[in-house]
């Protein structure tokens, strides 16, 4: 595959999130990944800006509170990303001379990042010719290239195929490129028609891109998550950033669940290292105690 219909695709788009900064700025990067592993990049565009205005480099976020970075980072949910975010800073200062590495070996042994944080902030940050292949990744390339599903394809076979296709020109923007492709074109149900890779994708010349959903797609997937257990852990740090103690009672009339569920999920929580709770409130008694871990 050649790499230049897609990368000349992107670059008619590729302002359209805050952290693509030319150059870029590898601490930016590094915070835009973690925000974009579970949240949708729609939703991470204001609590990027409003986190990295609160701690604009590496240092000012390794030196911050734990409560602090966990405040700033409200409103994404999955909160430990912002404790390991934390602890990476803390060790690129301590072990890394407060440089973000480029080495996506070294980056994958910090806290918070796994092969595609390491991949795609490699690759985005320093040029380092690595794919990032999550789900979506993995759904284009499969698709463009090997003409399948990507379930269909093992991630080896995808991964060489990704390589192969990147050619080593711009690996940030490639890998770019194709993120934004499988969220907005080539999508479970493909929107084949803007796509720039019509002409080559083995997928459509197989006649299998014909407009019907190419696996059953479910709503609920995308849908909020009311009443979640994920919800309800968002909820418990919110109230405790906001007090220094708080009873298993109180947070069960705060959030209009039971002290049980509650209960459970302090105890989630605390294994996370996320809240401290004795073992009242462990046990449910909803005069219990919990707090914010140091
Ligand atoms: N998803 C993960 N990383 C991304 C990025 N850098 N741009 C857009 N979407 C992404």
């Amino acid at each position: 595959m050649d790499p230049a219909p897609l990368l000349a695709w992107y670059r008619r788009r590729r302002r359209s999130y805050p952290w693509r900064q030319a150059p870029p700025d590898p601490y930016l990067v590094l915070v835009s990944e973690f925000m974009l592993q579970q949240t949708q990049a729609a939703r991470v565009v204001p609590a990027f800006g409003s986190f990295v205005a609160r701690f604009p480099t590496v240092k000012a976020l390794a030196r911050a509170s734990r409560r602090d970075v966990l405040q700033a980072w409200s409103g994404l949910g999955y909160n430990r990303r912002a404790v390991r975010l934390r602890e990476t800073a803390v060790k690129i200062v301590a072990e890394h001379g407060g440089g973000v590495p480029s080495d996506p070996v070294i980056l994958a042994a910090l806290p918070g990042i796994g092969p595609y944080t390491a991949a795609a902030v490699a690759s985005i940050a320093f040029g380092v010719p690595v794919p990032a292949v999550d789900t979506n990744v993995r759904r284009v390339v499969a698709r463009a290239v090997l003409g399948v599903e990507g379930k269909d394809a093992p991630l080896r076979e995808v991964t060489s195929a990704a390589t192969a296709w990147m050619d080593g020109t711009e690996p940030g923007a490639w890998n770019q490129a194709v993120m934004d492709l499988g969220r907005e074109v080539c999508r479970a149900l493909p929107r084949c028609s803007s796509c720039p890779l019509q002409s080559e994708c083995a997928f459509r010349r197989r006649g299998r891109a014909d407009g019907k959903p190419a696996r059953k797609t479910n709503r609920s997937i995308a849908a909020p998550f009311e009443g979640s257990p994920r919800q309800l852990r968002g909820a418990i740090i919110r109230i405790l950033i906001g007090h220094p103690v708080v009873t298993i009672g109180s947070i069960s009339r705060a959030t209009g669940r039971p002290a049980s569920l509650v209960a459970e999920i302090v105890g989630a929580l605390s294994h996370d290292g996320l809240v401290m709770a004795g073992p009242a409130a462990l046990a449910g008694n909803r005069r219990g105690r919990v707090r914010l871990a140091p």
